[in-house]
């Protein structure tokens, strides 16, 4: 479904939505409120990155190391997904957005792991824009995950069998680009073990604004920047401008 976009547009957009905890204390709220204005803020960025021609988009909504937050605040996390799943599908139905969990969902409860499921078959035929949340999602634990199966799947084979066309195979959905844009709101410049492989070669966008703050306008502006810049892929910058002449 993913069709060559101008270069000047991302076609995978990945966001790390960090702020939510500062954004509530800000306002004497408990951490939890945080989240959920974030969540709010989830719809407004999917919409908008639709209309501007994004295809993809990757959020990472919970890491295997939130596990260690606060018991209340996971659990206030969890019924959040389980409250989006439920009131969204329709919506991204409606409007071509195509779901996607990734991570390892076997820890969660039975029904929440039916919801989403649930949500995945009912919107697998969309095709206007992939939405993947990445729930209980690490990057190491992918990789390793995708080592594994390749193993299982190839039993005594020669290790240079392994090649990196191959492993990204057994990676979460080997049949998405790779995002050319990551944007990580609240200030920290490091990618928290998301998406380690499918970042090489993307673009890293860091911007102060809180997530729950992180509206249209402040997509805009990742995305104007994203505009700017010239994506060598090893290359000199006179090879790519020339191939681009
Ligand atoms: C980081 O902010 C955010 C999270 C760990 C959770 C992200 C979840 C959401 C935005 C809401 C749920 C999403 C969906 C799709 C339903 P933080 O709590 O680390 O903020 P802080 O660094 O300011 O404390």
């Amino acid at each position: 479904m993913f069709t060559d976009s101008a270069p000047a547009t991302p076609r995978h957009v990945a966001f790390i939505m960090d702020g939510n905890g500062r954004w509530a204390r800000q306002r004497r709220l408990p951490r939890a409120a945080g989240h959920v204005k974030g969540a709010a803020q989830v719809r407004t960025v999917i919409e908008h990155c639709a209309q501007r021609g994004v295809q993809a988009v990757t959020l990472y909504a919970f890491s295997t190391e939130n596990w260690a937050r606060p018991a209340n605040e996971v659990g206030a996390l969890m019924a959040l997904f389980a409250r989006y799943l439920q009131n969204e599908i329709a919506d991204m139905q409606r409007n071509g957005v195509q779901l996607r969990v990734i991570g390892d969902r076997s820890v969660f409860s039975e029904s929440l792991q039916q919801a989403i499921s649930q949500a995945e078959a009912a919107t697998a035929g969309a095709n206007r824009l992939v939405l993947q949340l990445a729930v209980n999602y690490g990057g190491r634990a992918e990789l390793l995950g995708a080592m594994q199966r390749w193993l299982q799947a190839n039993p005594g084979a020669e290790p240079a069998a392994l090649t990196e066309a191959a492993l990204a195979q057994y990676l979460f959905s080997p049949d998405l680009p790779a995002p050319d844009l990551l944007v990580r709101t609240a200030g920290e410049r490091r990618l928290s073990n998301f998406l380690l492989w499918q970042t090489a070669y993307t673009e890293l966008y860091f911007t102060d604004t809180l997530w729950p703050d992180f509206d249209a306008k402040a997509l805009d502006a990742a995305l104007a920047w994203f505009a700017g810049r010239v994506r060598r892929f090893g290359k000199t910058t006179e090879q790519v401008l020339n191939a681009a002449a």
